[in-house]
This record gives structure tokens, C-alpha cells and sequence, in this order.
């Protein structure tokens, strides 16, 4: 099976821990030039090894214009002045594996920025090594886009006209970036020569950015339109993602990977579809894909239950399944569970994603509870929210800089933060919270040790319980004759749950909550939780003698 490593016991780092999605851009400026960079990033490793997190992954690092802030790449093979050179990276990976963590890199190749060399030579009329490298056509009777395919940061028709070769290319994104021809096999090796260059300079894994739409119907036919509102919505897009192509790519990434030991990749579907984890991951393929289903739940138990199975059963054993709460694209949960400054139900959700069957990822500032910050509509830099304010907002509020301390622009810079700063900083950042053993961040580092030092919570079976109760979600993890057990009381209500599911008899060793809790005795048919509690119990299936 694709995630279990040749010994039983050997730790697999992206199976097994934590990782944490940092947007370089905003954790650590060093430069005091207001954006944050790879020094900076150097400078926390050891808060992160103190967190426990066991890898990062980095939001784009390449050159870029920062269109879309560095997924409009203009060159795959450095890294961007502002965020250092290829001797900080290095010095980076050197210093993460010190401490034990890994490295991923996020690669966006399904475009280039329209500043990309390659492209500037492929606007040009004349005939050249990079007309072919992306998807040009000629309009339809002269004046008309090629086709009905659309962009999805415009909602508008996705081809841009260039008058010098009197031709389109389509962008699925932001007109500066260009979706690249994969079925150019001089483009492919290019792309396969992406993974080898970060490979060999020490990266451990990648996350493929809407890898998905890498190819496009080689006859560029149009989609079938549907009625919706969203014009993006308003047609099924079977010719601009998910071609039969994709499963060569999937094996030939997964195969350079494979020269290299303990190698990871992990790839964000565009549209997920059903049927695409079977068909993207495996063995011989990624070795995951995002699950975003978390960052649209309501706050019930039930709704967590339904994706928890879902995942369960999609995963099957040949795909190791992955929770995310946060990341650069979605409204931040603090903000979305709509708590004031209560961090109770975040500490629940940490739990959630630590202690299910999956590669958890957390994104900066999740473990201090950041907040979406407010932006005006003439400070909005993402081109999301500057095309669709005030339907959508944009993605820049889940951007904003990491809160350190109590301190001038919250320790993040010396300068001019790039990105508006929470207010709610001088009381919520790391300094204050990381000295108080009730905090959101220590209850993040405890959860994670419990991660670490427990065979069940990483790699045990997972089993639904008490599956009616409408207020306590609860699943049972265990390997060998080992269990976890985890409760999380979605109420403000103490309430109790049930345990006639588990047939075994069992004996309990250990406990951790957020609140107090007490061992049930070994008769016990159910448990009382407090309000928003989640607890963790730990115990042994056998002879109770
Ligand atoms: C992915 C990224 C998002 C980016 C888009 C285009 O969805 O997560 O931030 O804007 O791709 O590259």
C-alpha cells in the first residue's frame, strides 16, 4: 500500500505528523521591507520544532510578479529577491532537517505569469522555440474567442486576444497568467525537469497547485453549458479538466519522486470530482490529495460525521486521506465559527483534525487562533476580491501578518507590514500565548505530542461512534489492541454519549482534554462531557484483570 513504509514501525514523517502551511509573504520579515522572506522563516524553525509540526509547506517561493502573490510564477528555478536567494533556501532546507522538519514546495504549473520569458517569446509573431508553449488558437470567424471556456477570476470568456499574432490564449485564472500547453512535449519535460531541479536541491515534497487542469481537450471543444447563476458554474467543464492525460502525469511525478528516499506529494483538485482520488492517488500516483470539505462544514457534529465517513470510504486503503481547516484561499475558522475572541471551539477543532485517520495540515496562525482581518475595498491587493467586491472579499484577510508579540507590527517587520495587521494582536499573538498553558497554542503543541507519542492516533483504524448523537461527534482509533478514543461535545451543554458500540472489553490509560475530565470507570456505557469539550481516552482492548 502506497503509505505504509517497508518496517511497520518506521515513522513516516508526512503520514504520521504535522504539517504547516506557511505563506512566506507574511510569517518572518528580516529585511524590514514589510514582506516576509526565507530568513525569516529560518529564524522560527525553532517555534516550529516546539510546536511539533514534523514539515512546512511553502506558499510559492519562484520569482513572480505577484499578480496572484507568487502563483503566477516567471521563473520555476530560483527564488524570489524578495524572499532571498537559492543560498537562503539552501541554507533553509539545512537547517529544517536540524530541527527535524521537512520541506514542500508548492509548484504551479498549470500557468506561468505573462511575465514568464517563455511567454513574452510566445506572444511574438514570428515562429520560435516557445510559440508552441501554450494554448494559442485563432479566434472563431475572425472575432470570437475560440471557445465557451471560462476564467475563473474573471467569469468571463477565459481567451485573451494578443493583436501581434492575431491569436487567443487561454488563462484559467487571472489574464497575466497563462495556462501552459502540456501536450507540447518539450513543455512536459520542462515541467518534469521542475520536480528534479527542487529535488535535488533537498525538497522533500510538493503540493501541486490545481494540478488537475494541467491538460485541456487537444481539440479545444467547448463545454456543455447548464443553467446557474455563476457563469463559472454555468457550464460542465469536462474539456478544460481532468483529460484522460493526467493519468500518465500523475505516474511520471510519482516515479521521478520515487528516486528519491521518503519523498512526498500532494495534489489540490480543481472541481473535485468523484471518483478522481481513486484515479489521481495510489501507489503508483500522488500520494494524496486535499480534502477542503472541512473548510465549508457548519459547526455540528453531524456534518463533521458525514465528511468524516465520506472520507473514510473514499480513501479505501490505497490513498492516505488529508484534513485541512485553513489555508491561503479560505476565510479563516476562528472567523468562520464566528467566536468573538473564545477559543474553546478551536481547540475542538484542532482535536479534530489531529486525532483523525490523515495527514492533518495547519496553516500559520491557526495555532494562536488569527482572525480574518477587514479589509477596505481600496486596500484589497487580491485580484479576487478586486474583481467581486462585495460578493466576494478576496483571500488577502486570510493573509494577514503573523502575530508574534505585543510589539510594533506585532514582531512581524521592522517596515511596512505588505498586508494589513489584526488588530486584536497587542493581546493575541505567540509571545502572550505561548506562557499560558490554557491557550489555543498550548493546547496545539499538547495535542500534537499526544499525536506523536500515539501509535493509534496515527495510523490506527478509524471507527465511528455513537453514530445518531446529534451533539457528540465520537470515533474510536486502534491499532493493534491499543484504542483512542475521541469525543468533542459540539454543545455549550454538557451532555453524554454513548459507548455500546464497543464490544471489547477495554481498560483506560490516559486521558487529555481541554477541559476537566475524569477516567470513566471500566462498567461505563457512557461518559458525560462538559460543554465544548473535547476529550482523548486512551486504554488497552483485553483482559481487564
Ligand atoms: C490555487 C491556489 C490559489 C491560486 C490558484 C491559481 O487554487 O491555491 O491561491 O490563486 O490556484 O494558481
Amino acid at each position: 500500500m502506497a503509505y505504509i513504509p517497508e518496517k511497520e514501525t518506521e515513522l513516516l514523517w508526512w503520514r504520521d505528523g504535522v504539517i504547516y502551511q506557511i505563506y512566506p509573504r507574511s510569517f518572518m520579515d528580516t529585511n524590514g521591507d514589510g514582506i516576509g522572506d526565507l530568513k525569516g522563516i529560518i529564524s522560527r524553525l525553532d517555534y516550529l520544532a516546539q510546536l511539533g509540526v514534523s514539515a512546512i509547506w511553502l506558499s510559492p517561493i519562484s520569482p513572480s510578479p505577484d499578480f496572484d502573490f507568487g502563483y503566477d510564477v516567471s521563473d520555476y528555478k530560483d527564488v524570489d529577491p524578495k524572499y532571498g536567494t537559492l543560498e537562503d533556501y539552501k541554507e533553509l532546507i539545512r537547517k529544517a532537517h536540524e530541527h527535524n522538519i521537512r520541506v514542500i514546495l508548492d509548484l504551479v504549473l498549470n500557468h506561468t505569469s505573462t511575465s514568464h520569458p517563455w511567454f513574452v517569446e510566445s506572444a511574438k509573431p514570428d515562429p520560435n522555440e516557445y510559440s508552441d508553449y501554450y494554448l494559442w488558437q485563432p479566434g472563431k470567424k475572425g472575432k470570437r474567442p475560440p471557445n465557451n471556456w471560462i476564467s475563473l477570476f474573471t467569469q468571463k470568456n477565459g481567451w485573451e486576444y494578443v493583436p501581434e499574432r492575431d491569436q487567443y490564449y487561454f488563462h484559467m485564472f487571472a489574464k497575466q497568467q497563462a495556462d501552459l500547453n502540456w501536450r507540447n512535449p518539450k513543455v512536459y519535460r520542462e515541467m518534469m525537469d521542475v520536480f528534479r531541479f527542487w529535488l535535488d536541491l533537498g525538497a522533500d515534497g510538493f503540493r501541486l497547485d490545481v494540478f488537475n487542469l494541467y491538460f485541456k481537450d487537444a481539440s479545444f471543444r467547448s463545454n456543455p453549458e447548464r443553467f446557474n447563476l455563476i457563469p463559472f458554474n454555468r457550464q460542465e467543464h469536462i474539456y478544460d479538466t481532468d483529460q484522460a492525460e493526467m493519468a500518465g502525469v500523475v505516474r511520471d511525478i510519482r516515479s521521478i519522486l520515487n528516486e528519491y528516499p521518503q519523498r512526498y506529494v500532494v495534489g489540490e483538485q480543481f472541481l473535485s470530482k468523484e471518483g478522481n482520488l481513486n484515479r489521481y492517488s495510489g501507489d503508483d500516483k500522488l500520494h494524496a490529495m486535499f480534502d477542503f470539505d472541512f473548510t465549508h462544514s457548519p459547526w455540528n457534529a453531524s456534518s463533521y460525521r458525514k465528511i468524516i465517513a465520506g472520507v473514510e470510504a473514499k480513501a479505501g486503503n490505497f490513498s492516505w486521506p488529508t484534513y485541512v481547516l485553513n489555508n491561503h484561499d479560505t476565510t479563516r475558522s476562528a472567523t468562520r465559527f464566528g467566536l468573538g475572541e473564545f477559543d474553546e471551539r478551536l481547540k475542538q477543532a484542532a482535536a479534530l483534525t489531529l486525532f483523525l485517520r490523515g495527514t492533518p495540515f495547519l496553516y500559520y496562525g491557526e495555532e494562536i487562533g488569527m482572525r480574518e482581518t477587514e479589509l477596505k475595498r481600496n486596500e484589497l491587493m487580491d485580484p479576487v476580491g478586486k474583481n467581486f467586491y462585495p460578493f466576494h472579499k478576496g483571500r488577502d484577510g486570510c493573509r494577514s501578518p503573523m502575530q508574534w508579540n505585543s510589539q510594533t507590527n506585532a514582531g512581524f517587520s521592522s517596515g511596512n507590514p505588505w498586508n494589513k495587521l489584526h488588530p486584536n494582536f497587542p493581546e493575541r499573538n505567540v509571545n502572550a500565548m505561548i506562557h499560558d498553558p490554557n491557550s489555543l497554542w498550548s493546547f496545539y503543541r499538547d495535542a500534537i505530542q499526544q499525536r506523536k507519542n500515539h501509535k493509534t492516533l496515527q495510523t490506527g483504524d478509524l471507527t465511528l461512534l455513537d453514530q445518531k448523537n446529534e451533539t457528540v461527534l465520537s470515533f474510536l482509533r486502534r491499532y493493534k489492541n491499543q484504542i483512542a478514543l475521541v469525543a468533542i461535545n459540539f454543545s455549550q451543554i454538557p451532555t453524554t454519549f454513548s459507548l455500546a458500540d464497543i464490544t471489547s472489553p477495554f481498560k483506560w490509560n490516559g486521558t487529555f482534554s481541554n477541559k476537566p475530565l475524569q477516567e470513566p470507570s471500566p462498567e461505563a456505557k457512557t461518559i458525560r462531557l462538559e460543554g465544548e469539550q473535547i476529550a482523548l481516552f486512551h486504554g488497552k482492548i483485553g483482559n481487564l484483570a
